[in-house]
């Protein structure tokens, strides 16, 4: 059950929770299915177990402090050698000074240098896990492209009963021992784009829009994820992919965007485009800042390549799903554009929606199909709406 840890390379974050005992048997449960396991441990976590307990059982020294009888302890090596880092349990404190990158022990000095997949698994009292700051906390660090070990419902150490147990070693080694596994998309090459387009007016100024990037960003890592390799095209946004399997190519205007999917398309089994790419660019670029002068200026606005379009007109064998955001007669537009761009489905956002669209961590969204079916879903993590879709493009690649 756990054939893939062979050999692997997990380094155990534990931070101080009463769930810090269930992380002796996780430790027992890698040794067992024959990964190398290291171990950090925060101060506050050698108050609920003992390194001597956890050095026994990974047969390796345990990291607690940056520096230990005048020798300083590399963070670096330790985050560089490891294949997967794991932090379970996940304070609600640790939680925080992750997603700030507030280095104050070695757990997070490691964390910050860790080139590898980011697993944590909260582990925490009900009110606790469900307060704003830590699932701002917890959104925060899924955007980073840490993944979330969701936390389960019961008992809890407060004698209070609800969400935030820590998730069960057993299903932890469950889910690590999946992300070693090849995956369903395996050999498979996926064409993303995302985030937004700018088009620049003069050498300061640009017309741009609201995307953050979060929903396509999201898709590539789904894709990855599940072992495809991913081409991410991606315009100007602060947020970046995590996975090993994604290649990013950055560009800014929809001409560069186009220019660059093309390239990559042919190469590619399924193209994604979740980029909100800028209909029109101005006629011409000023090459000095445009001075004040009347009390009116006029853009001569010129059309911008349309990717989706071009790309549906060159496909082959290629899925390709498209994004659409409607702030009127939804449905109709997106079915028109789904024919029109000659795509297989379409994701279709609304803006009327609360907590869906631009810049959130949520989305709400409708796939609209060729034959004119239709699925709805919930309100839901962008992270959780690119499996959805994910889902459906894999059906449509058998
Ligand atoms: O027509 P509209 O721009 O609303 O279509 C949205 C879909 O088309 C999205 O999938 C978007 O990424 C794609 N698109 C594109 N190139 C454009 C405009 C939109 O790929 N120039």
């Amino acid at each position: 059950m756990s054939e893939n840890l062979q050999g692997k390379k997990i380094l155990l974050g534990i931070t101080g929770s009463i769930a810090a005992y269930k992380a002796a048997q996780l430790t027992r449960l890698f040794i067992k299915a024959g990964a190398e396991v290291k171990i950090i441990m925060t101060p506050s976590a050698t108050t609920f177990i003992t390194p001597l307990t956890l050095s026994t059982l990974s047969k390796n020294p345990v990291w607690t402090e940056v520096s230990s009888e005048g020798s300083w302890n590399n963070h670096v090596d330790l985050g560089l050698w490891a294949d997967v880092m794991i932090i379970a349990p996940a304070t609600a404190t640790t939680l925080a000074k992750l997603a700030l990158g507030l280095c104050d022990n070695m757990l997070v000095a490691v964390y910050l240098s860790a080139r590898c997949p980011v697993f944590f698994a909260p582990a925490m009292d009900v009110d606790m896990w469900h307060h704003p700051a830590t699932q701002r906390n917890v959104r925060q660090l899924t955007t980073y492209g840490n993944q979330m070990i969701p936390v389960g419902v019961g008992e809890l150490a407060s004698g209070l009963s609800g969400e935030g147990r820590m998730a069960e070693p057993e299903n932890i080694l469950e889910l690590i021992n999946e992300h070693f596994s090849d995956g369903p998309l395996k050999g498979k090459r996926i064409l993303v784009t995302a985030g937004p387009t700018i088009e620049a007016l003069d050498p300061v100024r640009y017309l741009g829009n609201r995307s953050s990037g979060k929903m396509g960003i999201a898709v590539a890592e789904e894709a990855a994820r599940l072992g495809a390799k991913v081409d991410l095209i991606l315009g100007p946004t602060h947020l970046r992919p995590a996975h090993p399997n994604i290649k990013l190519q950055l560009v800014e205007s929809a001409e560069e965007m186009y220019q660059k999917a093309r390239t990559r398309f042919p190469d590619c089994h399924a193209a994604v485009l979740a980029a909100a790419v800028a209909d029109y660019r101005p006629a011409e670029r000023a090459e000095h800042k445009i001075k004040k002068t009347g009390d009116q200026l006029s853009l001569g606005l010129v059309r911008t390549p349309d990717i989706a379009a071009s790309l549906g007109k060159e496909k082959e064998q290629q899925v390709i799903v498209g994004f659409a955001m409607e702030t009127q007669n939804e449905k109709e537009n997106a079915l028109r554009k789904l024919e029109a761009k000659n795509m297989d489905f379409i994701v279709l956002n609304s803006l009327n929606e609360k907590g869906a669209g631009f810049q959130h961590d949520t989305n709400r969204v409708r796939f609209l199909f060729r034959d004119k079916t239709e699925k709805n879903f919930e309100l839901k993590l962008k992270s959780e709406v690119a499996k959805d879709i994910i889902g459906e493009l894999q059906k449509l690649l058998k």
